[in-house]
């Protein structure tokens, strides 16, 4: 049975090897930079697991994993820029604009995002054409407008300091709040679950499954990550924290205080929990993950 570490040294390697650095070389560099800096590969991890976990190859979800990571990278270099949450560290390194210039470091988010799906695209040739569509179509929508882009827009719009924010006020905090999180955050976990399902000829109703679980997992990271922004380290998260506080963020802290951020993780794994009992899904990966959420914020 694979370990979570298993999979993240071939993730690892994958990453390395999908992005040679060509001319011209200060785009590619960026966009390995932060790729390759050592994140927690949740993602990548998810989707191979669930191929697997629904009976397929894990092998042939490895382009799909890689590029998961890399439209993830690019949301955190778009997200660090001084125009976002303006941050100077990400996994422990200064952040890609503090190395590579504002510049390019958004177009290094752009290249990844179009480079993404063409690894899929190259590297899976046995797919078959309906089966890469549909992953495609799942890409296109985690990533755009529908997606990642609108959680981080109304994440945005949430700051205090916005002059939109009074568009906030008119909306109920919790909604927005429910809004921001599934968005900027469950969205790609739920991209990760239902590729590697995909892949692995998943039915309707285990597409269904593992969509809930998705949210549930992803919503519980986060809340998780907000906590953290207030009551970690340095050290610890390789960013810089204090700073969801400082721009006037909505977060589950902000709105609901620190012990309830806590029960609501804790709701949110055992509710993870017990989706995955229902359906049956045997995995030590996901028991993993799910344990290393608790852990981190000290439930
Ligand atoms: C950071 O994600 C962005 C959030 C959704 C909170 P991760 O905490 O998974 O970041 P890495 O990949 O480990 O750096
Ligand atoms: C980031 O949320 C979500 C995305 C990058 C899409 P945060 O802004 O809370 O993530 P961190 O705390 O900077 O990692
Ligand atoms: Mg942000
Ligand atoms: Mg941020
Ligand atoms: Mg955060």
């Amino acid at each position: 049975m694979m370990k979570m570490n298993d999979y993240i040294e071939i993730i690892d390697k994958k990453l390395d090897e999908y992005m040679p650095v060509k001319y011209p070389e200060n785009i590619f560099k960026s966009m390995k930079y932060t790729v390759t800096l050592p994140g927690k590969r949740l993602r990548p991890v998810m989707c191979l697991e669930t191929c697997r976990m629904f009976g397929g190859n894990f092998e042939d979800a490895i382009p799909t994993a890689c590029a998961i990571e890399m439209l993830h990278a690019q949301t955190l270099i778009h997200d660090d820029l001084p125009c976002m949450d303006n941050d100077d560290f990400r996994r422990g390194k200064p952040t890609n604009h503090k190395v590579f210039g504002e510049a390019i470091a958004t177009l290094a988010g752009d290249a990844l995002l179009t480079f993404a799906p063409q690894i899929i695209l190259k590297h899976s040739p046995n797919m078959g054409a309906e089966k890469l569509l549909k992953i495609m179509e799942e890409y296109f929508h985690a990533a755009g407008a529908y997606g990642v882009i609108a959680g981080q827009v109304v994440d945005i719009e949430s700051e205090k300091s916005s002059n939109l924010s009074t568009y906030a006020a008119l909306n109920k905090p919790s909604e927005l709040l429910d809004y921001i999180h599934t968005h900027k955050t469950a969205d790609l976990f739920k991209l990760a679950l239902r590729t590697g399902a995909i892949i692995a000829n998943a039915t309707e109703e285990q597409l269904e499954e593992i969509t809930e679980f998705g949210q549930c997992l992803g919503v519980a990271f986060q809340v998780s990550d907000d906590i953290l922004d207030e009551t970690s380290t340095f050290e610890e998260m390789g960013k810089t924290l204090g700073k969801d506080k400082a721009a006037g963020k909505l977060t589950y802290t902000s709105l609901y205080g620190l012990e309830e951020a806590k029960c609501k993780v804790a709701c949110m794994l055992k509710k993870s929990y017990d989706i995955m009992n229902k359906y049956n899904i045997d995995s030590l990966v996901f028991d993993e993950i799910i344990t290393g959420i608790k852990k981190r914020v000290g439930n």
